[in-house]
């Protein structure tokens, strides 16, 4: 019987890898979601079905330390080993500050944790800081800002924008982290199903967008913020994400009818590209 735990362990342990793997695409076979949703003790699509996860729970959720297969089996709850996005404190030291993001998925799922394409565009920036040093920036799917608030520390003049119902701790993200800061940041409603917010905002000179590829009936709004806030060829467009589905590919054709796409950095670790776009037509 033992040998029999052992094994499922180690199935739910390979498919937890799986599943880790997965960024912006979050599609996952019917089975393993099956398997996940029965497994009390790893708990990983349980949270799924509330307005903002959509199905976003598979994603990016990272390996512990140690194995999982020894450590679920003997060690059943340890701090250390919580998931990222069930942590309830996060810090990241990027541009030289600390930052402390208090997430909160249980009650606002994907839009209160840091997700991977946040911190690697937040990297990208730090290293190339003249994409946004007196600019004026928008980030679009902000979620707990980090990456808006990165560009805000380097000098941006930065405006990052969220649905209604993720504002709040946003703003409350943002304050927390102003102690120590001459900034110019700033949180606004766009949600990008509303096309009459759209014009409520000045056209920036860059648009950033971490893990904003995520859920395809949103698709075609997205593009059509992105087409409303980026006129012309003169705004620039960070997206950063991992592109592991067709779907995902599918926005990215969507894009090329307006947009050229490079892309500018690969993490290959965390598998997650930076693309720049900007208008061409
Ligand atoms: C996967 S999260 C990424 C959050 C953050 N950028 C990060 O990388 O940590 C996707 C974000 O898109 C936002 N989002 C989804 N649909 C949206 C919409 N219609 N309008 C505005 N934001 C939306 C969600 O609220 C969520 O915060
Ligand atoms: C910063 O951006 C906001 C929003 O776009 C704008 O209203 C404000 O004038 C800008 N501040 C500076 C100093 O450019
Ligand atoms: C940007 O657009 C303008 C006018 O539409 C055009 O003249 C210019 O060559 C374009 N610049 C680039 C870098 O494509």
């Amino acid at each position: 019987m033992p040998v029999l735990y052992d094994f499922l362990i180690a199935i739910v342990a390979f498919l937890a890898f799986e599943l880790v793997s997965s960024n912006c695409g979050v599609s996952t076979t019917w089975e393993s979601k099956t398997i996940f949703e029965s497994n009390q003790d790893i708990l990983v699509c349980s949270h799924i079905k509330n307005k903002y996860s959509h199905s976003s729970c598979e994603k990016e959720l990272q390996p512990p330390a140690v194995s999982m297969t020894t450590s679920l089996a003997l060690v059943p709850f340890d701090e250390s080993r919580v998931l990222p996005h069930e942590k309830t404190v996060r810090e990241f030291k990027l541009a030289g500050h600390l930052f402390t993001i208090k997430q909160d998925w249980n009650t606002l799922g994907v839009a209160a944790v840091v997700w991977d394409s946040a911190v690697v565009l937040a990297e990208f920036l730090v290293k190339n800081e003249a994409l946004v040093k007196g600019k004026n920036v928008l980030e679009l799917g902000a979620g707990t800002g980090l990456t808006g608030m990165v560009a805000a520390t380097l000098g941006a003049n930065v405006t990052v924008t969220e649905r209604e119902e993720a504002i709040s701790h946003l703003r409350a993200t943002i304050d927390l982290n102003s102690a120590d800061k001459s900034w110019e940041i700033s949180a606004a409603k766009l949600d990008w199903t509303h096309p009459e917010d759209h014009s409520n905002f000045p056209t920036p000179d860059v648009i950033i967008g971490a893990d904003v590829i995520y859920i395809e009936e949103t698709f075609q709004d997205l593009l059509r913020t992105i087409l409303s806030l980026a006129k012309s060829n003169r705004t620039q467009i960070l997206l950063s994400c991992k592109i592991r589905y067709d779907r995902d590919l599918h926005f990215l054709s969507l894009l090329q009818n307006h947009f050229q796409i490079n892309e500018v950095f690969y993490d290959t670790h965390r598998d997650i590209k930076i693309f720049s776009v900007v208008r061409s037509s």
